[in-house]
């Protein structure tokens, strides 16, 4: 993955550094069974800071194909300046992450990616979101979660285990760095890794 614009914000870098180290370490502890050359799914991404971690945290398999969504317009566009994937397809699309299997000719994916996800502002669109995220996997695909919010957190496993999925780890980040707009807020504060629910 290349990076061909720096982040657009002070802090950014450093924040992506630790989730890159927070992405191996949930990796490992879920024991993710991903190798070769795999699809990736970023739901509500907006400008996708997050996906040359992904990248570096799931070698050595290889991002074959990367969709980045999001309703958006300016992050997206922000996105697509940003990311370049040489040996593979990557794509950033505006749209409503709640309805994203209306896409057509989109593959099902080995991973699904949600970085601070919205549950508790928005619960009926991002519980849309959630089951369109588990729609979209393969039936040996993952679901990966970071919130910025302890009780936010907790709606999230609580809905995704009402829906199914297993949590397969769930860790709260040792370097998450606190946000000073609300109380008990922080960079990647938990991330938990689900499993499909497909029979
Ligand atoms: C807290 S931001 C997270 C953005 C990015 N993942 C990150 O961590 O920097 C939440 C994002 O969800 C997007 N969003 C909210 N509802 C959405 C929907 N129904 N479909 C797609 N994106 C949505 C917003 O536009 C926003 O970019």
């Amino acid at each position: 993955m290349i990076q061909k614009l720096p982040f657009s914000h002070r802090g950014i870098e450093g924040d992506i550094q630790r989730l890159e180290a927070l992405l191996k370490s949930v990796f490992s502890a879920a024991q993710l069974e991903l190798t070769g050359k795999i699809s990736v799914l970023n739901l509500a991404c907006g400008r996708a800071d997050e996906t040359g971690a992904l990248a570096a945290a799931l070698a050595p398999a290889k991002i074959g194909f990367y969709l980045g969504v999001d309703l958006r317009a300016d992050t997206i566009a922000e996105a697509r300046e940003r990311w370049h994937l040489p040996d593979g397809e990557i794509e950033f699309r505006e749209g409503n992450a709640a309805r994203i299997g209306r896409i057509e000719s989109i593959p099902e994916f080995d991973l699904v990616f949600i970085r601070h996800q919205n549950y508790w502002h928005e619960p009926l669109v991002w519980e849309g979101i959630l089951l369109e995220a588990l729609a979209a996997l393969k039936s040996s695909g993952y679901l990966v979660c970071t919130s910025y919010f302890d009780v936010e957190h907790e709606f999230l496993v609580a809905s995704l285990r009402e829906k199914g999925a297993n949590v397969l780890a769930n860790l709260r980040h040792p370097q998450s760095r606190p946000l000073p707009d609300e109380k008990g807020k922080s960079v990647d504060r938990y991330i938990a890794v689900f499993s499909a629910i497909h029979a």
